[in-house]
């Protein structure tokens, strides 16, 4: 059975032979993500979390870029300041989501584009993907529990390079320290991701639930926990004068000038 759903353009959702794709959609703005987009993908995990007939998610961009991350505009004009906005209910959807979920990232991953791919469990790398965690950079701090998960995932020193230094790594990088899957050329990212959904779709779902679960288990509640304290020091930070800099600089087209902050 196929069904589809757009609650908004930005993002697609599709569930076919027991998969929901859920695309983002938004080339002009480099996927960058709007609290209306991350409204959408909360809803779309909640329905699939409830769906039966769903035993397998996707999430992709396009072949050209996975996601800019948040939209800087709206950092500046509506930040989300409080615990149930649409970015901290996706980021709650996507760490507890209990089927399992690939992605395909080809091009730049910024920030959350990141982040969101330590909650998934499969992921397809195109060979032009960009990985960037850019949060010192943009005067906040990691979020999505990435904190903790990054230095768990690529030891503390790379981890401190990523997060500290903001430097983009590539598909090659990401490959070697356990962050992604696979390697493909763009065009076959998100075939070979919908091929392994469709794989994991027809294996008994209460056997993935449960070994996906027992896999998370050490970790769950400190990644809840962590997400919670990151939220309150990022939401925090998004009204400081660095972090306004940043975001002033970037809609400016120039380069910030943190000199006084
Ligand atoms: N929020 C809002 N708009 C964004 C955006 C974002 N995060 N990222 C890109 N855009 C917009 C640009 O403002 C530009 O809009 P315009 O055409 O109206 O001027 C358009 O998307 C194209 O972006 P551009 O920077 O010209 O594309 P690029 O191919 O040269 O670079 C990126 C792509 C992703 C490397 C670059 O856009 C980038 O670094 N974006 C910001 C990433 C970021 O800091 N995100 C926040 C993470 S917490």
């Amino acid at each position: 059975m196929t069904s589809t759903s757009n609650a908004v353009p930005e993002i697609l959702t599709h569930v076919d032979a027991g998969v929901m794709t859920l695309t983002i959609n938004r080339l002009d703005k480099k996927n960058s993500l709007t609290a209306a987009m991350y409204a959408a993908m909360a809803d779309a995990l909640e329905s699939a979390h409830h769906d039966t007939a769903v035993r397998a998610l996707v999430i992709q961009g396009h072949e050209s870029i996975f996601s800019a991350g948040n939209d800087i505009g709206d950092f500046l004009n509506k930040p989300p300041s409080a615990a149930d906005a649409p970015v901290f209910r996706f980021l709650r959807g996507i760490s507890s989501f209990s089927k399992p979920i690939v992605a395909a990232v080809c091009g730049p991953a910024v920030g959350i584009g990141t982040t969101m791919l330590l909650h998934c469990d499969l992921i397809y790398a195109g060979d032009n993907a960009a990985f960037s965690l850019p949060f010192v950079n943009l005067g906040l701090c990691p979020e999505a529990a990435s904190s903790y998960l990054a230095p768990k995932l690529m030891g503390y020193p790379r981890a401190a390079e990523a997060l500290l230094l903001g430097e983009p790594f590539r598909a090659e990088t990401a490959l070697e320290m356990g962050l992604i899957n696979r390697i493909v050329p763009p065009a076959e990212a998100s075939a070979l991701a919908q091929q392994q959904a469709r794989k994991l779709a027809a294996k008994p779902l209460s056997s993935l639930i449960e070994t996906k679960r027992l896999m998370k288990k050490g970790q769950a509640s400190i990644v809840a926990e962590r997400m919670v304290e990151e939220g309150a020091s990022f939401g925090r930070m998004l009204a400081e004068p660095a972090a306004r800099e940043a975001f002033t600089a970037f809609m400016e087209k120039r380069r910030p000038d943190f000199s006084k902050v």
